[in-house]
């Protein structure tokens, strides 16, 4: 499983980081996000998809 943040969808709504810390980094200067790593752990699938049904912007893919 991948996932990844379209940065010209996102807005830094920092919801994806809440609800996947160990997925997503926030940049300190517009707080926009970006995936840690673009392979998803094991175990931390149900968390991807949690971050892409909560971001508002429908930034978040998963393949
Ligand atoms: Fe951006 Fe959506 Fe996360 S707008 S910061 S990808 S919740």
């Amino acid at each position: 499983m991948k996932v990844e943040v379209d940065s010209q969808r996102c807005q830094g709504h920092t919801l994806c980081a809440m609800a996947a810390p160990d997925l997503f980094e926030l940049s300190e200067i517009d707080g926009h996000a970006t995936a840690v790593d673009g392979d998803v752990p094991a175990g931390l699938g149900e968390r991807a998809r949690e971050a892409a049904r909560t971001c508002p912007e429908q930034a978040i893919s998963i393949s």
